[in-house]
């Protein structure tokens, strides 16, 4: 490339920083989660808010009405009658995975939309079963959208620095190296840092966007916030090594030693862990597919 990587960065930075040029975070999630954040939750009133958005209620009306969620006795025909059944949590992934999937919905074809998400939405549901078996978290949700989001860096660059990311992409192959370090050196930045500016432009709390910025190089991360960087770093890794690897990258990822000291889990527990997580991965493919 012509350009050197501070320039590079240069142009990213500025990119993020005109946010009005980006996709918002969809309101609807901040409207569900407000609602569903309450002591007490009024079923009637989420039903009320998916129904605002007549892509949401189609699609979730198919989804669960496919075989994974779908009642023995008959078809979900309302929102408020599959909510009642799903639960809250179940129906809030749902939400946010089809809200999120729709915020960048015209890659330049260098990633591949189906396999991206896949990903995504393992990692997501891996980090959360392994904080389950680690430490009670009061707010699973936000483990659940760290998970979800944290690779939304290298949609950034797919649609708006294309030709960059084709280049990055080509060197990585060319030098069976990984994405991310090929990203540091010729860009300035890896797609974990855009993810994360991406991530504070949209409000999203301290704790997600700092897990997300370093989600490559847990041992970076700052200290109050590291224990989520370590499960979003060990589960992408996990889910990586198990097939579901991360987008554009071709060589197997590696994992930080820390990071299996700090939360004091090893191998054999986390295919453990992963193992019953693959029914609701199965799920993803109805999600996708939907
Ligand atoms: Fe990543
Ligand atoms: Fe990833």
């Amino acid at each position: 490339m012509d350009k050197d990587s501070e320039t590079i960065k240069y142009e990213i930075l500025k990119k993020i920083q005109g946010i009005e040029n980006l996709p918002p975070f969809p309101d609807i999630i901040n409207r569900l989660n407000a609602e569903m954040n309450k002591e007490s939750i009024d079923l009637t009133a989420v039903s009320r808010i998916i129904e605002t958005d007549p892509s949401l209620t189609a699609h979730f009306l198919r989804l669960v009405n496919t075989a994974f969620y779908a009642p023995v006795d008959g078809r979900f025909t309302t929102v408020q009658q599959a909510l009642v059944r799903l639960g809250v949590p179940e129906t809030r992934k749902i939400c946010m995975t089809f809200a999120a999937m729709k915020i960048f919905e015209s890659p330049s074809g260098l990633v591949d939309h189906k396999k991206f998400w896949k990903h995504c939405i393992s990692t997501a549901l891996m980090s959360q079963s392994l904080v389950a078996s680690r430490r009670p978290v009061k707010d699973k949700n936000m483990i659940f959208t760290a998970g979800l989001l944290h690779d939304m860096g290298i949609y950034i660059l797919d649609i708006y620095f294309p030709e960059y990311y084709a280049k990055v992409r080509e060197v990585a192959e060319k030098e069976q190296r990984q994405v991310h370090e090929v990203e540091k050196e010729l860009l300035g930045m890896d797609h974990g840092e855009i993810s994360s500016l991406l991530l504070a432009k949209w409000g999203l709390p301290e704790v997600i966007y700092d897990a997300v910025e370093f989600h490559h190089e847990p041992d970076r991360c700052p200290q109050e916030t590291k224990w989520l960087c370590q499960v979003v770093h060990l589960s992408e890794f996990i889910v990586s090594d198990q097939g579901l690897s991360e987008p554009g990258d071709i060589f197997p990822t590696k994992s930080s030693e820390g990071a299996w000291y700090d939360l004091g889990v090893e191998i054999d527990e986390m295919i453990e862990l992963l193992d019953k997580v693959v029914s609701e991965i199965d799920k993803t493919e109805a999600f996708i597919n939907s």
